[in-house]
């Protein structure tokens, strides 16, 4: 079922404003972290929740938080990663669009734990609109005493910046976005050393999600342990998803994790079923990163249990028969849909956004589109499946950040799982109608 945490009041009107977040129970985190609560303990709760980081990896967010080096006389900061660039996702802009006090409320309340006295929203520089959304939230926050110095005479001192990035997906990668801010060109860094130790201008810094962030929230009001309650095992709490494609109701729907995935894609109360009589043909389940899986797979496990909107059930069966929550960038193929040209137009994205640093994503990443691009064009022969297949394992795993694997994991499930479809393309040597100059080509390319 729906379950709603972060959206518990997103449809009450005005709610982007301070009077109206606060009369519904806003800044209660905040207030009482700050004024009944040491960092320590705030920091145990949401170990205790079991939250995953929602920006992709689902890396335990408490455990994050405690790796955090705290030298003295060193500043420590929070950075949330607002660049949101996946392919697929959108759930964050609409947070941030409609609740910005809960991120602002979020990022007080974390870096209340954290011992951070500056923290920065980096956000995608396309979404220009957001930034004034985020910058008039931010004002009321300091007029209303819950930012600036002394918070609520507590002695908390805060300030929270916003940065717009220039539209580089790179820059959502986390060491990348700290090279940004620093006003450097967004390359990833190497890693170790971690943010935690060596973050931002080389200081001690949490890098976490928009949805991470706000998720915080109820953690502090209810506890740890209530939100541990909600979800299955190790995918605790709510998820937003970001749904898309041919479905009857695409949108951003905040679900308890563990919710089938056959519910969420045909119950009226999420995707509302298919857009039309065409069947489910694959899903990419957590932003253009993840596996591509056909309806058989992403409908049920290897068992034959349902599959589940998890981080484990998703993942079931490794990469052979499973994939990724990722983002839960939950995007729906019908029929009609070519799983060569959607990888295309994934894999052109990859090419397109590759720093450049790491010759195998650099260069593989090419390579992959030009590939793709000759089949497309009906000049593919049976070894390119081959060669598609052998580029993308010399990218996965040889990069300096994920970006490289983002790339290569599309075009991996693709030949696993609908490599009679490549097959086909080649053999009819199909002249489909593609417009390659057209980035906004729809996913069905056959009726
Ligand atoms: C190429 C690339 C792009 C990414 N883009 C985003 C993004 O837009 N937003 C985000 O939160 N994480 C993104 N990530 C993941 C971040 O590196 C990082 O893991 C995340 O911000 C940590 O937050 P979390 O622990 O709250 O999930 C990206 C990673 C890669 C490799």
């Amino acid at each position: 079922m729906e379950r709603k945490l972060l959206f518990k009041n997103i449809d009450v009107p005005g709610i982007a404003t301070y009077d109206v977040y606060r009369a519904n129970g806003g800044y209660a985190s905040a207030e009482k972290a700050l004024k009944t609560m040491t960092p320590e303990a705030v920091v145990e709760e949401v170990k205790k929740s079991g939250l995953r980081g929602r920006g992709g990896a689902g890396f335990p967010t408490g455990m994050k938080w405690s790796f955090l080096a705290r030298p003295e006389g060193v500043p420590r900061y929070l950075v949330c990663n607002a660049d949101e660039s996946e392919p697929g996702t959108f759930k964050d802009r609409y947070l941030m669009e409609h609740i910005p006090h809960l991120l602002i409320e979020g990022m007080l309340t974390s870096s209340y734990a954290l011992g951070a006295k500056t923290s920065y929203i980096y956000v995608r520089g396309e979404f220009f609109y957001i930034i004034r959304i985020l910058e008039k939230a931010i004002a009321e926050a300091y007029k209303n005493g819950w930012l600036g110095k002394n918070i609520q005479g507590t002695g908390f001192d805060h300030d929270i910046y916003v940065h717009p990035g220039a539209g580089a997906y790179i820059c959502g990668e986390e060491t990348a976005l700290l090279e940004s801010l620093e006003g450097k060109r967004g390359n990833p860094r190497i890693k170790p050393p971690f943010p935690a130790v060596k973050g931002l201008y080389d200081c001690p810094t949490v890098v976490n999600n928009v949805e991470t962030i706000a998720a915080v929230v109820p953690i502090v009001n209810d506890g740890g342990e209530e939100y541990c309650k909600i979800g299955i095992g190790k995918s605790t709490g709510t998820k937003l998803i970001s749904a898309s494609g041919h479905i009857k109701k695409p949108g951003v729907y905040e679900i308890e994790l563990g919710v089938p995935v056959e519910e969420f894609i045909y119950s009226d109360h999420f995707c509302g079923g298919m857009l039309t009589d065409r069947k489910l043909k694959a899903v990419v389940a957590g932003g253009s990163s993840v596996p591509i899986l056909p309806a058989d797979l992403i409908l049920k496990t290897t068992n034959g249990e349902p599959r589940l909107m998890t981080y484990e059930s998703l993942a079931d069966g490794g990469f052979a028969t499973g994939t990724m929550l990722g983002s839960g960038g939950f995007i729906v193929m019908d029929t009609s849909a070519s799983v060569v040209y959607n990888l295309y137009t994934f894999t052109r994205f990859y090419h397109h956004e590759s720093c450049g640093q790491c010759s195998p994503c650099r260069e593989g990443t090419a390579w992959m589109e030009k590939i793709l691009h000759k089949i497309l064009d009906g000049h593919g022969t049976m070894t390119d499946i081959d060669l598609l297949w052998d580029i993308q394992r010399k990218i996965e795993g040889n990069t300096i950040c994920p970006l490289g694997d983002a790339a290569a994991w599309p075009v991996a499930s693709a030949i696993r799982h609908f490599r009679p479809e490549f097959e086909e393309f080649i053999s009819k040597q199909a002249k489909q109608e593609v417009n390659h100059n057209n980035q906004h080509q729809p996913l069905a390319v056959t009726s």
